[in-house]
């Protein structure tokens, strides 16, 4: 494995040489064959059956790094960088890739930075694609940029994903970023989004730095699905001023974590009352977007409640104070 990772780490065996950019390339499928990868991925997931390639990525969900071009999905070979990834939808959870695609692309409406995302089928079967943020694309070939998820970032073990606090991750932007002010608000919206549409997955491994030529920054943000919908996961992976359900939180809540991070009291009241205001209608917009792309789907109901209800409680919380 670790042929094509996370960030600009390549691994290869004792004495072998990474290949030249010169012999990358990338092969082309065709709908059947990619649909024969994607049904084997739970038992080949390095597509190491696959001429040796060995690509990997860390995360609980079976997932692809490709290339695309035209619209087509393409594999790397002989050490080509990928620049998408793409991820197939979850077995026995309901719509996966539309929700996960939808709030994508609701958070980009939101003013927050994510990278852009898409779904291809492939014989019926719902893909989700995203463009890697670890990648750039100089004199017509795909580098490979520096990437760190914030365990790696605080050296916690990736099986603790759960246990690094919010606390935990403002002081580490404080600490590490080159624009810690910006990157700080970013966050702070983050936060506040994924509890507005109730992504309760949002652990230290679903957040990274890039570290780039002007120094680390936050990265585009990624992994946003309203886990809400499904009936196991309701609590947030991070708790906010000792409370874990969002729609249940109240000013109180917000005052504790404004202590306990750089984040003034002021500015974070303002933060949610603004965004539980602009979300629904921005909700309503993507509805729209999403159905003249991919079609209509139930779950994009089901997560448009979930953000009329947070929002809602928030406004109300709020405004009585
Ligand atoms: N757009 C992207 N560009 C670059 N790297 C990415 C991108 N999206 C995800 N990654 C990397 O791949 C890893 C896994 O992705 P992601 O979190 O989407 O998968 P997952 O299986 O849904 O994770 P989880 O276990 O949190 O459910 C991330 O931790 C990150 O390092
Ligand atoms: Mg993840």
């Amino acid at each position: 494995m670790g042929g094509d990772c996370a960030g600009a780490v390549s691994l290869f065996e004792d004495g072998t040489l990474p290949p030249k950019p010169a012999a990358y390339s990338y092969k082309s499928l065709t709908d059947d064959h990619l649909a024969k990868i994607i049904k084997e991925l739970p038992e080949n997931p390095f597509m190491v059956d696959e001429a040796g390639i060995r690509l990997s990525l860390a995360g609980a969900q079976e997932k692809l790094p490709v290339s695309l071009r035209d619209n087509k999905i393409r594999i790397s070979m002989n050490g080509a960088p990928s620049s998408h990834i793409l991820k197939t939808p979850i077995k026995d959870l309901h719509g996966t890739v539309e929700n996960e695609t939808f709030c994508m692309m609701l958070a980009k409406r939101m003013g927050l930075i994510v990278p852009d995302v898409k779904i291809i089928k492939i014989n019926e079967t719902p893909l989700y694609i995203i463009d890697r943020y670890d990648r750039k694309i100089e004199n017509e070939q795909i580098i490979r940029l520096i990437q760190e998820d914030f365990c790696q970032a605080l050296n916690v073990n990736s099986q603790l994903k759960y246990t690094p606090t919010l606390e935990v991750c403002f002081s580490l932007i404080r600490n590490e970023s080159v624009v810690q002010i910006k990157d700080t608000k970013r966050f702070l919206q983050l936060v506040i989004f994924n509890g507005l549409i109730g992504n309760s997955d949002a652990h230290a491994k679903n957040i990274s730095f890039v570290h780039g030529e002007n120094g680390t920054t936050l990265a585009p943000f990624y992994d946003l699905l309203s886990t809400y919908v499904y009936p196991y996961a309701k609590k947030m992976a991070m708790k906010i001023g000792g409370g874990r359900h969002f729609q249940f939180l109240e000013p109180k809540h917000f005052e504790r974590f404004a202590k306990d991070t750089p984040i003034k009291y002021k500015i974070v009241k303002e933060t949610i009352v603004t965004m539980a205001d602009k979300i629904v209608r921005e909700a309503k917009d993507t509805t729209q977007e999403f159905s003249d792309l991919y079609g209509k789907n139930p779950v994009l109901k089901e997560i448009n409640d979930v953000i009329k209800n947070s929002s809602k409680q928030k406004l109300m919380v709020f405004s009585k104070k």
